[in-house]
């Protein structure tokens, strides 16, 4: 394996007012092996007679998908950890950590969506502390098409006595091979699909038009976004459509490997800061906001000219760059009404006298999330107050 310096994504570049930015080098470093195509469970032959660590979560463990990754775990001695929950408490980690060191793993398996995934990383992170002398490699099976958590850098963690949360960032994390197979995908409700599907829209979109954009990046969120918006209709009226899903599977993994790269936006630095405090599902409130977020963004004339790229290439009708971006609008617009998104933050049921009461604190604290720092449109406190007001409804 080649050493390279530590890489800082783009997304946590916060630009200086008092330093003129810097013409810097970027790499593009996918660090994960991604298995795709039929047969790819045998790929887990790799490790035939080996202990291995599994973490899921409780969903998974009794619908059959467990059962099928351990009968392709040949002569292993296996340690099921099936407690993950969405952006898994520290607790959780605690307990998943203190089980998996105990066993003292040969390698680890993480199976399901974004959470599982996440709880994994970070269990792993403490289990390799414990480890010395070997490496004990990730393996990251999703079972959803959303986060990209397979090929990132981050986890999400939770303090939930404490109401914080912890993005964890480190290449360490990244997990070290990912099997991406549809038939886990399956039996998500069509609910699940739609939401997580329009995240993997937000994630590519923003990888686009983010001030970290190469065209390295841009050849993975180009295709993940003609991959997503072919196919997250389709998947989304038919669960059992195996083409369209295994095309959304690898959608949300190319764009995790661009924004792994590129690094996010506003789109991401609003929802995030909305996630942490109140109870909104975060693919459902992207799509919410991605239709104000983008019309925000085409102010900047590159942004709108990278919006209409993305329109022309998804086969939209382009005549003029504001015309590609009111089309890359509509098309949202449509699939949010298609999938039953509703348009505001009240539509999702957020208590509209709660978030004015908050709202001017979640403006504050969005403009200095980290995704901000990469948004092609730097916005003023006031403008995110009247953007967040706008989304309310
Ligand atoms: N690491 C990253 O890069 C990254 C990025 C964004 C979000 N996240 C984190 O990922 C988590 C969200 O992940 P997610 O959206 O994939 O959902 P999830 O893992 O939280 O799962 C949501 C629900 O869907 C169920 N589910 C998952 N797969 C299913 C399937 N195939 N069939 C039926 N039900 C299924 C789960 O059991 C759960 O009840 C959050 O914790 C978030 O913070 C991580
Ligand atoms: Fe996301």
């Amino acid at each position: 394996m080649p050493t390279t310096p530590p890489l800082r994504p783009a997304i946590y570049e916060k630009p200086s007012k008092d330093i003129a930015p810097m013409p810097r080098y970027q790499s593009f470093f996918p660090r994960t092996e991604i298995v795709f195509g039929p047969g790819l469970l045998e790929r887990l032959h790799a490790y035939r007679g080996q202990k291995v660590g599994i973490v899921t979560d409780a969903f998974m463990a009794r619908s059959g998908a467990l059962a099928r990754v351990k009968s392709y775990l040949t002569e292993c001695e296996v340690l099921v950890f099936d407690e993950a929950i969405p952006e898994p408490p520290v607790d959780t980690v605690a307990k998943g950590a203190r089980l998996l060191t105990d066993f003292c793993p040969d390698v680890v398996i993480a199976l399901g969506g974004g959470s599982p995934i996440d709880a994994g990383k970070a269990i792993l992170a403490i289990v390799r502390e414990t480890v010395h002398g070997r490496k004990v490699p990730f393996v990251a099976i999703p079972t959803t098409s959303g986060t990209g958590s397979e090929v990132t850098s981050f986890a999400v963690i939770s303090d939930p006595a404490n109401g914080r949360k912890f993005p964890l960032i480190s290449d360490e994390l990244v997990p070290d091979v990912a099997l991406l197979d549809p038939e886990f995908v399956r039996t998500a409700p069509a609910s699940v699909t739609a939401d997580t599907g329009m995240d993997v829209i937000t994630h590519a979109i923003e990888a686009v038009v983010s001030t970290g954009a190469s065209h390295f990046s841009d050849a993975f969120a180009e295709k993940s976004l003609e991959l997503a918006f072919a196919n997250l209709p389709k998947v989304f009226e038919d669960g059992d459509d195996l083409e369209a899903r295994d095309a959304m599977h690898q959608s949300s993994c190319l764009a995790g490997l661009a924004f792994s790269a590129a690094g996010l936006g506003l789109n991401h630095g609003l929802a995030h800061t909305l996630g942490g405090r109140i109870h909104v599902i975060h693919g459902r409130v992207n799509a919410v906001l991605m239709p104000l977020v983008i019309a925000f963004n085409a102010e900047n004339p590159e942004a709108a000219a990278r919006y209409a790229r993305i329109a022309r290439r998804i086969g939209l009708d382009t005549p003029s760059t504001r015309a590609g971006v009111r089309a890359l609008i509509r098309v949202i617009e449509n699939l949010n009404i298609r999938f039953g998104i509703p348009s505001t933050l009240r539509g999702l049921g957020v208590d509209m006298d709660e978030f004015g009461r908050i709202r001017s604190e979640i403006a504050a604290a969005a403009l200095v999330e980290p995704c901000t720092a990469s948004n092609p449109r730097q916005p003023s406190l006031t403008e995110l107050d009247e953007l967040l007001a706008r989304a309310g409804g």
